[in-house]
């Protein structure tokens, strides 16, 4: 195991698998090959291992290049990417090869795509050494892949965390965490917020309520916060991945957390694939789903009830508790099937004593796998 930074990272290639990788692309593109002088266009930083291995590899007669793009800070993807060196001017009429290291989302790829569409190049193909296909875009046909791995943060061989790693012979990847991390739902009414607050303490785990990420960040006029108001003032839809900016802003922000209970998120089946994208990339997962369940009858009560306490108007108002009720089965129910089927889902009664669901939601954490 090694240390970079604050993040650990274990052996996940060996040189030797790597080695292999490089020779079978190296053979697979000199048959392609073989009858003119391709130039190989290295995208740096990362590939220059790769490149200078390539070329060793290579058979034939070639030449080389590179232009410099940068898109990622930390462990994920900005989403922005700059072109630092550019193409060199003698390439027309030739047939380039690109050479990069990683793709993943392929938002460099598609900036790549750019820069030499705007040339004269008899025609260009792009050969990658590894290749994250779970959260490729797909956008482009990738020519020559050298390996395919998992949606997992990896270093070494070219690739940095935040610019340390880049000269280990051998690619790590992050260290899986053990940490405990829920998603929780519950019906209005059913306890959720009581309830994530004693876990939050029971567990050391930082409690996320989109919701309220969501009113900090706006009242803040952080980035995101305006990033997100700018859709919410045009009428539009707030996208997944502000949202999902928004948790990774969170989730950074506290280090030594033994865990993260998510409340609001994920509501739909893309935002739940979308949290486990982003939770794996971090080394994380999610542990386990609960839901608070109760009585319609139950619920409606103790919300009229609440409502005569608080003066809230959509607690006092039974027909509009009804619609929240049927909003949740309809909501919930696709998140149900989701988890149900990764083996996470957990469903406990809500109604009783404050400490007796607490025992009850215990029982279920202190199982989970992790
Ligand atoms: P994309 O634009 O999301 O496809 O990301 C591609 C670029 O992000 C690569 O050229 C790398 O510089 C960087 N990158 C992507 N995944 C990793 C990784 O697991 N470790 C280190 N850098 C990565
Ligand atoms: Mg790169």
């Amino acid at each position: 195991m090694i240390k970079l930074h604050d993040s650990y990272f274990e052996l996940f290639l060996s040189e030797e698998e790597i080695q292999e990788a490089v020779g079978s692309l190296a053979e697979k593109i000199a048959a392609d090959y073989k009858d003119e002088v391709p130039i190989f266009v290295g995208v740096l930083n990362g590939s220059f291992m790769f490149v200078s291995d390539f070329l060793k590899a290579y058979p034939h007669d070639c030449e080389v290049s590179f232009v410099k793009l940068s898109s990622y800070q930390g462990l994920t993807s900005t989403g922005i990417v700059e072109t630092l060196l550019d193409v060199s001017e003698d390439i027309d009429g030739r047939s380039v090869v690109i050479l990069e290291d990683i793709i993943d989302t392929g938002r460099t790829l598609q900036e790549l795509v750019h820069l030499f569409t705007n040339t004269n190049v008899k025609e260009f193909r792009i050969a990658s050494l590894f290749y994250k296909s779970e959260i490729y875009n797909g956008e482009y046909n990738i020519d020559y892949v050298g390996l395919e791995i998992p949606n997992r943060f990896i270093v070494g061989y070219g690739l940095d965390y935040n610019e340390l790693g880049r000269n280990l012979t051998a690619v790590y990847q992050l260290k899986q965490t053990d940490m405990m991390n829920l998603v929780i739902f519950g019906k209005p009414g059913a306890g959720k917020g009581t309830q994530a607050g004693i876990l939050k303490e029971k567990y050391n785990l930082v409690h996320i309520s989109t919701g309220d990420l969501f009113r900090y960040n706006m009242k803040n006029k952080t980035a995101l916060g305006q990033l997100a108001q700018s859709y919410i003032d045009a009428g539009d839809l707030v996208p997944d991945q502000v949202t999902i900016d928004m948790l990774q802003e969170e989730v950074e922000r506290n280090p030594e957390a033994a865990g993260f209970i998510f409340d609001g998120f994920p509501r739909t089946t893309a935002q739940a694939e979308a949290l486990d994208q982003f939770l794996e990339s971090k080394g994380m997962m999610v542990n386990g789903c609960v839901a608070l369940e109760a009585d319609d009858e139950v619920l409606t009560l103790r919300l009229l009830e609440r409502g005569k306490e608080s003066g809230r108007s959509d607690d006092q108002d039974e027909s509009k508790i009804r619609n929240r009720f049927a909003e949740y089965n309809e909501k919930t129910a696709p998140l149900k099937d989701y988890y149900t089927n990764q083996g996470k889902f957990h469903s406990i009664s809500g109604i009783g004593a404050i400490e007796e669901i607490t025992e009850r939601l215990s029982a279920i954490i202190d199982q989970l796998p992790k």
